[in-house]
């Protein structure tokens, strides 16, 4: 059980780290927090003009999540590494959506909910950035790739994996962290339905 709480935490911290705002500020590309929708992901970092540094958020954002996944894989006796690792990729998600080091105020967990997938369930991940990229270049609008992501991989995980707890953890940690990313883009969904969330490459929100 030690394992699993240290797992945890190892996850929680690896997910704390906030790659769009310490990038931007390293960068002085401006405050995150007053540009767009204030939120620290990549897509955010996009509205400061800086494509370099928003690659490079969604690919350490995620990073850190595949970090904590695989880290906990290792360091587990194999009979412990599915539960183990399950846990470090929630932790990691809760990480980047509640940080201790930004008072709890993070993200909205799609770049590091798609790492810690990716590492998880590899063909679940890779369904999972294929629904996000093509939802995301059809309609412009970053959030209704990522919803449509979160929406499509508890659904692959379950066709791969069965409902049974007993067989893997990795079904329910999907659904889990799928309801979490749903439910940190309240605001997006809100702006979806009434036509006025921004398209990529917009500035105004
Ligand atoms: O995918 C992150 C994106 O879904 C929402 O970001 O900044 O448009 O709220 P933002």
């Amino acid at each position: 059980l030690w394992l699993i709480a240290a797992m945890a935490f190892l996850g929680y911290v690896l997910g704390s780290v906030p790659f769009g705002l310490l990038l931007t500020n390293l960068a002085g590309a401006g405050d995150l927090r007053k540009i767009g929708s204030g939120n620290i992901g990549a897509t955010n970092v996009l509205r400061t003009g800086r494509k370099d540094l928003a690659a490079a958020t969604l690919a350490l954002d995620a990073a850190k999540g595949m970090l904590a996944v695989v880290t906990a894989w290792i360091m587990t006796p194999p009979d412990f590494s599915d539960y183990t690792s399950t846990v470090a990729a929630i932790a990691a998600v809760i990480g980047h959506c509640y940080p201790i080091f930004l008072g709890f105020r993070g993200g909205k967990g799609v770049a590091t909910g798609l790492g810690v997938m990716l590492a998880l369930s590899p063909l679940t991940g890779l369904a999972g950035c294929a629904v996000w990229l093509g939802v995301a270049r059809l309609t412009r609008i970053s959030s209704a790739g990522a919803l449509s992501a979160f929406i499509a991989m508890p659904v692959v995980i379950l066709a791969l994996y069965g409902f049974s707890f007993q067989t893997s953890p990795k079904p329910l940690a999907t659904v889990l962290i799928s309801l979490l990313v749903l439910a940190r883009h309240h605001e997006n969904i809100g702006r979806i339905l009434s036509g006025t969330e921004p398209r990529v490459g917009e500035k105004k929100r």
